[in-house]
């Protein structure tokens, strides 16, 4: 066409498909980048498995209504995850108004043939609920599905698993279908090499920054930030919580009450050494490497230039458990028939992999260690180790200090996540990011789990070291009047936010400005354990007077019964009502699970004092959250 002569591709999808010679589309909706993964190992594997030429598109690069002009003799394939309210990914808005508007055109669609999966976390009300409304709008205008819709959830951390079982159930259809299945031998889309060079240039997190610069959806640029005034909140037993600050001193950051931090961990010293003593490299630490992409759909996971340790304390995430796709790719590269053997049997096997994933945590060092003990992975290549990792990605807390009152100071307020797991060496897996503040704010600890190292903390000096950290803006906003009530509902460390609110209007009050009224329902384990900021809140109790009342709900406080914020919502539902109804805005910050039963008890208080049907429910908490008076921030 007109446009393709200027090189500009064409919007139109049925018409690339056409001109490219593609028989199928895998369309990706993803905001966290794992639909987008899948998809381009799906279109890969299409390709060298079946000979199927398939396009990989970002859904948003075509106009959904092309879609309707697919052939039958082309196929579509939709992978779409589902977040937060049960929204899509910002880049499949465009699907998603297009969905809206075939409604009732019962034979719009009748040649599109088609296949689906989405990416969920159950934990989370509305549960793949994007997939559930495209799949049915879809089926409605006459589309034929090729096969069932399924699901993953990560709830259950099965999100690569359930992709594994619905491909293997493509597979099968696509040899239903008469394409003949090839079995491939390993093929590298990424070519790792060592450069001989005497000194390095990037030995260290620094150019860290410069490749994570370049991820657009980031709201800021990462920063290096001195670590200051770090203090436990809480040890109990294998849990403890920190309070760390973080300071912005001369770098451009900014940011807002109810902000997020977006932390850039490193990997500990111990799973480094792991992965490069396996690997029969350690010798080669401190080597150049460089990368590069043997295919267009290659993303670079570390940037040229690295040394092999900094790709691995820097940029892979090495820390993370080995799907078991992985397991069974590496069995090609085995050092040991007996290596070749476990491996073989465990990534076949889907029974098999969660039994032994359940009892052993199998990063890929601990795996490699454990399939040979003796013999070093020389053969396999540094490649399928690049692809084979995650890229480090940051972790986000809600900011827990306020900007009003500490601009220039970023608090966060972390659990420090260890697990026991019933192997026989009782080994600990520890939470990378919360261990790595931990780490970085050099406390002294009380805690009895032992804490893995991490080089930062050996080579920076001072009070403590240096997180690299950026800010993501969210929409978790106290309301501009001060006047406007509150109610503010959290468990455990979903209470970080309030600290910021609390605080906040606590210093207007001071200053004598109205200050509207303020329902804080807090859940944690005991008022002895993990009661975080108490002295804290007691203090803003004095100076709020009547202005704040905290209701408190303890889960094992000694031989009472169990009781949780939603049970406290629900006993005082009346009053939130009227607060909702006197125009109060309510948050809700904590576990998706906690703020999922914390939604049910007040649609079922709804219902019952305001006499609802469930469609005046659901309108009724709908028009809450349009006008911004029901915000949730939630994690799964
Ligand atoms: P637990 O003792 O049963 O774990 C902080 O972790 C607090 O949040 C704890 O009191 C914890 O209870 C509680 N919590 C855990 N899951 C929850 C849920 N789904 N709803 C409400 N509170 C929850």
């Amino acid at each position: 066409g007109a446009s393709s002569s200027k090189g500009a591709i064409t919007r139109n999808v049925a018409q690339r498909l056409e001109e490219s010679d593609y028989q199928a589309v895998i369309f990706w909706g993803s905001q966290s980048g794992t639909a987008e993964r899948f998809a381009e190992t799906l279109g890969r594997e299409c390709h060298t498995r079946f000979g199927i030429n398939a396009l990989v598109a970002d859904i948003s690069d075509y106009d959904a209504e092309s879609i309707a002009e697919l052939q039958e003799k082309h196929f579509a394939i939709f992978l779409l995850s589902t977040y937060g309210e049960g929204d899509p990914s910002d880049n499949a808005a465009g699907l998603w108004d297009w969905i809206k508007r075939i409604k009732g055109q019962a034979t719009k669609l009748k040649s599109l043939r088609y296949l689906a999966f989405g990416l969920g976390n159950s934990n989370y009300k509305y549960y793949n609920r994007v997939l559930d409304v495209v799949v049915d709008a879809l089926d409605a205008a006459g589309a034929t599905p090729l096969m069932p819709p399924q699901r993953a959830d990560d709830a259950e951390g099965a999100t690569e698993e359930d992709f594994q079982s619905w491909k293997d159930d493509m597979f099968a259809l696509l040899r239903g279908m008469g394409y003949e299945q090839k079995t491939v031998a390993y093929q590298p889309t990424v070519s790792v090499e060592f450069v001989e060079k005497v000194h390095s240039e990037n030995d260290g997190p620094v150019h860290q920054v410069s490749v994570h610069h370049q991820q657009t959806s980031l709201n800021s640029a990462i920063f290096p930030l001195p670590v200051r005034n770090s203090r436990e909140l809480f040890t109990a037993g294998d849990r403890n919580c920190i309070h760390t600050e973080l300071d912005l001193g001369n770098s451009d950051l900014v940011y807002k009450t109810g902000d997020h931090i977006g932390v850039w961990p490193c990997n500990p010293d111990e799973e480094v050494e792991r992965l490069l003593e396996t690997l029969g490299l350690s010798g080669r630490r401190q080597d150049t490497i460089t990368i590069a992409a043997l295919d267009d759909s290659a993303k670079p996971k570390v940037p040229s230039g690295s040394t092999l340790e900094a790709a691995l304390r820097h940029h892979l995430e090495i820390c993370a458990s080995v799907s078991r796709k992985t397991v069974f790719d590496l069995a090609q590269f085995a050092p040991t028939p007996e290596a070749e053997t476990m491996l073989t049997r465990i990534g076949q096997d889907r029974t098999r992999y969660e039994q032994f994933t359940s009892s052993t945590h199998i990063t890929l060092a601990r795996l490699l260690q454990l399939s040979s003990p003796l013999e070093p992975w020389t053969a396999l290549p540094l490649s399928f180790v690049v692809e084979n990792l995650l890229s480090l990605q940051p972790r986000y807390y809600s900011i827990s200090s306020s900007s009003v009152i500490s601009p220039r100071r970023i608090a966060l307020t972390a659990l420090v996540v260890n697990k026991e797991v019933a192997d026989e060496n009782k080994s600990t897996i520890h939470g990378l990011t919360s261990n790595y503040l931990l780490s970085a704010s050099k406390l002294p600890l009380n805690t009895k789990v032992a804490t893995p190292t991490f080089q930062h903390t050996s080579t920076t000096g001072g009070e403590g070291g240096t997180v690299f950290a950026h800010v993501r803006k969210s929409k978790f906003k106290l309301p501009i009047t001060s006047s406007t009530p509150l109610i503010l509902i959290a468990a455990g460390t979903g209470f970080a936010p309030f600290r910021a609110f609390l605080a906040e209007r606590a210093k207007l009050h001071a200053l004598g400005k109205p200050v509207g009224r303020m329902l804080l329902f807090f859940g944690c384990r005991s008022p002895h354990s993990d009661y975080i900021y108490r002295e804290e809140l007691e203090k803003l109790q004095e100076t709020l007077g009547d202005k704040l009342r905290i209701i408190t709900a303890f889960s094992r406080d000694g031989n009472n019964k169990r009781v949780y914020v939603q049970d406290r919502v629900a006993e005082e539902s009346e009053t939130v009502l009227e607060m909702l109804s006197a125009g109060a805005n309510m948050y809700i910050c904590g576990k998706a699970s906690m703020a999922r039963e914390v939604d049910a008890k007040l649609e079922e208080a709804v219902a019952q004092q305001k006499g609802m049907k469930e469609s005046e429910v659901k309108n009724w908490t709908d028009g809450l959250k349009k006008r911004g008076k029901w915000k949730a921030d939630v994690w799964g």
